[in-house]
Parts: C-alpha cells; structure tokens; sequence
C-alpha cells in the first residue's frame, strides 16, 4: 500500500501514489469519467477515475460511492488549479470502509430545526468545518496573547456557592447537604481572588445562564475567556481589550483565509480592527441614540437594537463606558466623577453584532461593596471571602469578559450564534 496522507499534505506529494481515507461529498459522471470529491478535514480532493483505464470492479465501486460514504482512495497526486486545494487525485483503488446508505443531509435545503436536530451530522458540512476551524483559531489566538502578556491560567470553579452576575439567570442544582449550587455565570469574582496573588490571571472555560430568551444572541452555555490583572484601571482595561480583539481578528485574516472564503465573508471591515478603537461615554451615547430617533432614557440599559444602531454609525469597533450604576453588576467601581455611574465598558462589535465584551474596573473599597450587596438585597454570608480581598490588601484591579460564540460569529460574517458552537444549549435544545 502507499503511504497514507491528509489530503492538506498532498501538495507536498505531486508525481506520488498515495492513499487517502475521507468521505464522499459528491459524485458526478459523465459515463466515461467519474469525479468524486472527497473531505477529510483539512481539506478537499477531487479524485477522478476513469473508466478505460481502470478494472471494471473499480467503476463499479465509483459507482455505488454514496454520500458520506468512508473510503480509502489510492492514486497519483496531480498538480490542477483548477481543482479544490490545488490537487486533483488519479484513481487507481477504491476501498470502500463503510457505507452510507441514505444520508439524512442532502444538497438540497433543509430548515433550521432539521439541520440542528441533525446536527451531529450537520458538522460534516464545509460551512460547519469552516466556522468550527475559525472557532479554534479565536481560541488559539486566546490563549497565545495572554501568554505572550504573561497572564496565568487559573481554572476557576463551575458549581459556585454565590450569585456571579445577576440572579436572573442562574441554573441551580441540588449540592449535598449544603443547599443550593449554581453553575457559574462567571469565573471573575474568583479571579479577583487569584490576582491578587498572581498579579495577571484569566480563566477561559464554559459559562452557564438561563436566558429565557430565544435571541440570536444567547445560549445558555457559551465560552466565556476573562483575564483579571492587578493596578489596571478602567482606561488600561480598554486598551488591552483593544489590543486583544485586534489579534483575534488579525490571526483568523492570516491563518484562516480559505475558512473565511468558504464563508463569503468579506473581510475589508476585519482589516480595519486595529486600535484605537471608538470611545463614547455612556450618556453620550444616549444623545446620540436620540439623535437616531431610539426612544431611550439616561438610566436604561441599551438593548440589542440600540447597541447595533449605535455601532452601525463606526467602522470598527465601540467601547461604551461608564453606564449608570442601577443597570450593571454589583462589583463595579463607582466612579469618583459621577457616582450615579460606574468604571465599566461594553465593547460593541460592528456589522449587527453588538455586545462582544463585558469588562470594568472592580469596587476596590470593602465599604462600598457592601452596601452595594445590601442595596440588591444580596446574601451577604456567600460573599464574605470576595469582601477579605477588600480587607488585606486591596488594590485597584479590573478585568473583563469576551464571549466567544459572538466573536466567532462576527469574524466569519454569520447572524446567529447558534452556529458558532459545535452543540448549542439553548431554551429550546438540549439535543443532540
Ligand atoms: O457582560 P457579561 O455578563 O460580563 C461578565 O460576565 C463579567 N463577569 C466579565 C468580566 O468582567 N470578567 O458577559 C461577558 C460576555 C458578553 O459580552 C458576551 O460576549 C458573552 O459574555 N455573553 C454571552 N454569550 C452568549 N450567550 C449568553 N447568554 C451570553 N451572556 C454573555
Ligand atoms: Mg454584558
């Protein structure tokens, strides 16, 4: 047999037997010549068989390849522009591994809810392959720039004993004989803890809301990356957001071009996140919301429909900062300024996206705090230990969270994030 290879390393194997194990995309024949096209995740193969010139069994199993059937193809690797990835493959053997008799997805269109009912089948799709190998290069990416800046990885817990975010939207479970568990809504107020004794740390894992809202925009379990660092306040943690969504978006332009292509998605708005991104004060943006004709008060929180009209008016993205104190998490810095105010920032994504990241500077006085948690009427047991890091030491530190189905789906152009994950958890699907 001659040697195995992916299909991304036949370029370097022109003139070569070589043998391929994949799956049938599709077949077509002219009676004379067969072409069947072939994935196996790095790439696409165009092999050819042709009929004078191989067996009579040969044809025969060209001709019963159905789709996603597994084979192990042999042939001689060919330079063809034309073909996809550049390589076209002679067929001298087909071996068929397993048959695919009627595959539920077919060229044809399908509706939403099949494709995701079937969505252990629809992942195979060259529209899937693509996001899902533009999810692992944001995640890549991720994860070399907060290296490259030195944070420390701290793997924050996922059943958490206080509320992280908001009590809206916690899914709660049965812990022992020690109440009430919830999944974590973030890992930050852990992260506070951590940074203290690491100076620079992140967590980056999945986060857990009940949303009861079936928006294009939620899932009840996304991924969520938060780097936390110690003396950084609300300007600083701006201009690392900045610096950090411009790499993400800068690798995926460099590593993932074809992906991006494969997507239509056209990458002149990418080029242009680079910093300095915009900045405008939240009562800013409620003026000039209104000058939009948005029917929105000094105190509201902006909805989807505000922040996209808001974004819509950049050409890259937005930080809105400093909202009102009534609309945001209880551990925000009240701002010296204006204390009807806190330090924080949204960063709005253009092209209809909206909200990609939540971050702010932390309430560092152990006072305020509290009378932060009293004045929502939050259990004040739980947060005994987040208060001590305002007791022994405490230290101005900020922080922030980027979701990473929104930045995903905003990089490769798609409107809903359900497809930025392999397996969605949304209100209505908790299957496959
Ligand atoms: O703005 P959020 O709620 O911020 C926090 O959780 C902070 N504790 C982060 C921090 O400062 N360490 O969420 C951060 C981001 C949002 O901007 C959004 O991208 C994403 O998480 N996100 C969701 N993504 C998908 N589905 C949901 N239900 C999401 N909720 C938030
Ligand atoms: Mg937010």
């Amino acid at each position: 047999m001659s040697a195995v290879f992916r299909i991304n390393e036949l370029r370097d194997h022109l003139g070569d037997e070589v043998t391929v194990r994949a799956w049938v995309m599709t077949t077509r024949s002219s009676g004379k010549i067969g072409f069947v096209v072939l994935r196996d995740g790095t790439g696409y193969l165009q092999a050819v068989v042709l009929k004078k010139e191989v067996e009579p069994s040969l044809w025969e199993s060209f001709k019963e390849l159905t789709l996603e059937t597994a084979v192990q193809v042999r042939g001689t690797a060919r330079d063809d522009e034309r073909a996809p990835g550049g390589v076209e493959l002679t067929v001298t053997g087909i071996e068929v591994l397993a048959t695919s008799p009627d595959f539920p997805i077919t060229p044809k269109e399908h509706g939403t809810a099949f494709l995701f009912e079937h969505r252990h089948l629809w992942l195979r799709s060259r529209r899937q392959v693509a996001i899902m190998r533009v999810r692992h290069e944001v995640v890549s990416a991720i994860r070399d720039f907060l290296n490259e800046r030195e944070f420390v990885l701290v793997d924050t817990p996922i059943l958490t004993g206080a509320i992280g975010e908001s009590a809206g939207t916690l899914f709660e479970t049965e812990y022992f004989d020690l109440g009430s568990a919830y999944l974590a809504q973030t890992g930050q107020l852990y992260l506070e803890a951590a940074a203290a004794a690491l100076g620079r740390v992140y967590c980056f894992g999945p986060t857990f809301r009940a949303e009861k809202s079936k928006t294009r925009r939620h899932l009840a379990e996304f991924w969520m990356v938060e780097p936390e660092a110690a003396w950084l306040d609300s300007d600083d943690n701006m201009r690392l957001q900045e610096d950090f969504v411009s790499y993400i978006v800068g690798r995926c332009l460099e590593r993932r071009a074809e992906d991006l292509k494969e997507l239509d998605r056209d990458t002149a708005s990418l080029e242009r996140v680079t910093p300095p991104f915009h900045r405008i004060s939240y009562s800013d943006a409620i003026t000039r919301l209104g000058e939009l004709g948005k029917d929105i008060q000094w105190g509201q929180d902006l909805g989807a429909d505000e922040e996209i009209a808001l974004s819509d008016t950049y050409d890259r993205p937005v930080f809105v900062y400093n909202y009102p104190r009534a609309v945001r998490a209880f551990y925000m810095k009240q701002n010296p300024e204006d204390p009807r105010t806190v330090l924080n920032n949204d960063l709005l994504a253009p092209e209809g996206v909206g909200e990609i990241i939540g971050g702010s500077q932390r309430e560092d006085d152990h006072d305020r705090l509290l009378e932060r948690i009293r004045e929502l009427y939050l259990p004040e047991e739980p947060y005994g230990w987040y208060l001590d890091l305002r007791k022994y030491g405490t230290f101005v530190h900020s922080g922030f969270g980027l979701g990473v189905e929104r930045t995903v789906a905003w990089i490769c152009g798609i409107p809903h994030i359900r497809e930025a994950i392999a397996f969605p958890r949304m209100m209505t699907r908790l299957y496959p």
